[in-house]
C-alpha cells in the first residue's frame, strides 16, 4: 500500500488553482501517465489542465524510446494536459515553464538549488557535477494547420528514491532523499508545482516569454558540448553559447559556425 499523499482526497483540497489540476486523476499504477493522458486526450473527453499522477509506472518513458525508472511510491510521476492556441514550435515554452516551476518548487520545499541541463533534465550539482533528479517529456498532437490540438507534458522527479535504488544513467542520477538524507513531501511539491505552472502559463499567455528564467538555470551554457543526432549519428562539437526564444540551443563549432540545435532527436554530452 502507498501513503495517501498523492490521492485525490490528499491533493484537491490543497490545490488553489483556477484550472490546472481541477481535473486531477490519481492512479496507483499505470504503464505510463503520458500514454494514458494522450489516449484520453485523443478521445477528446477531458479538459485542458487535467493532471494525472501515479505511484508506479510499468512502462515509464523518457525521450527517444528510453525508459524512466522509479521504484513504487518514491517519486512524482505526472502528466499535464494543455490545449494552448500556440504554433507547434512554441510548445517548448511548456517545457520551460514546467522546468522552472519544478525547480522553484523544490527550492521552496528544500532549499536545494536546482539547475537544468538542456534540453529536458532537472539536475542538482553534487561536487560540481550535475546529477539528474528529474526529466520532462513533451508529446504534442499537431493539426494540419501547424497548431497544437493537445499537448501532454510528462514530468518525473526523484523525490524519495534511496541512493542504492537509483537507476543507472549516463548523467548520474540522484534524488532529494539522497541529497538531503531525509524524505520530502511529494504532496507539498506537487501542489506547489501545479500552482507555479498555472502562474507561468498566465504570464506566457500575456505574451511574456519564459525563456530568460529558464536559460538562467541552464548548466549547459558556456560548456563544451557534443550534440549527436540519434538517427544519422552526425555530431557537432562546440561551445553552447545560448538559446533562442524557442528554446533551441546555439552551439559555436571550432570553425566559428553557429548551429541551432532543436531537441527532437539529439543527445547532448558535456565535455569536461
Ligand atoms: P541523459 O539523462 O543521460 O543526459 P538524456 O537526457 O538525453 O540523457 P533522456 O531520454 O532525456 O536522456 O532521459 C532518459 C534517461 O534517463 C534514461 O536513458 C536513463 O539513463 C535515465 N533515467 C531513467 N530513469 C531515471 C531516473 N529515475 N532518474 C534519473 N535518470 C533516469
Ligand atoms: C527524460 O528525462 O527523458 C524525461 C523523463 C520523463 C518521465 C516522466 S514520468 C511521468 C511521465 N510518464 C512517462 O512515461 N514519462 C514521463
Amino acid at each position: 500500500m502507498f501513503e495517501i499523499d498523492l490521492q485525490e482526497t490528499a491533493i484537491i483540497p490543497l490545490l488553489h488553482t483556477q484550472w490546472l489540476g481541477k481535473n486531477y486523476i490519481y492512479l496507483p499504477e499505470i504503464g505510463s501517465t503520458n500514454e494514458y493522458l494522450k489516449e484520453r486526450a485523443v478521445q477528446g473527453n477531458i479538459p485542458t489542465g487535467t493532471v494525472v499522477a501515479t505511484d508506479f509506472q510499468t512502462q515509464g518513458k523518457g525521450r527517444l524510446q528510453r525508459r524512466w525508472e522509479a521504484p513504487p511510491g518514491t517519486s512524482l510521476l505526472l502528466s499535464l494536459l494543455f490545449r494552448p492556441a500556440w504554433l507547434a514550435e512554441q510548445t517548448n515554452w511548456l517545457t520551460m515553464i514546467a522546468s522552472v516551476a519544478m525547480a522553484e518548487a523544490v527550492e521552496g520545499e528544500t532549499a536545494v538549488p536546482v539547475r537544468l541541463k538542456w534540453p529536458n533534465d532537472l539536475v542538482i550539482k553534487v561536487e560540481n557535477v550535475g546529477h539528474k533528479v528529474g526529466g520532462l517529456l513533451l508529446e504534442g498532437d499537431v493539426g494540419a494547420d501547424g497548431r497544437i490540438r493537445s499537448v501532454v507534458l510528462g514530468i518525473g522527479l526523484n523525490v524519495n528514491i534511496p541512493a542504492e535504488q537509483l537507476p543507472a544513467g549516463v548523467t548520474p542520477p540522484t534524488s532529494l532523499l539522497a541529497v538531503l538524507g531525509r524524505p520530502v513531501s511529494r504532496q507539498a511539491l506537487l501542489v506547489d508545482f501545479l500552482q507555479r505552472v498555472e502562474v507561468g502559463m498566465a504570464t506566457a499567455a500575456a505574451g511574456q516569454s519564459p525563456q530568460a528564467a529558464w536559460q538562467k538555470r541552464l548548466i549547459t551554457l558556456g560548456q563544451n558540448v557534443q550534440v549527436t543526432h540519434t538517427g544519422t549519428k552526425q555530431a557537432i562539437s562546440g561551445v553552447a553559447e545560448g538559446t533562442n526564444a524557442l528554446g533551441h540551443l546555439l552551439v559555436r563549432d571550432g570553425a566559428g559556425r553557429l548551429h541551432t540545435i532543436t531537441a527532437g532527436d539529439v543527445t547532448l554530452r558535456m565535455k569536461t
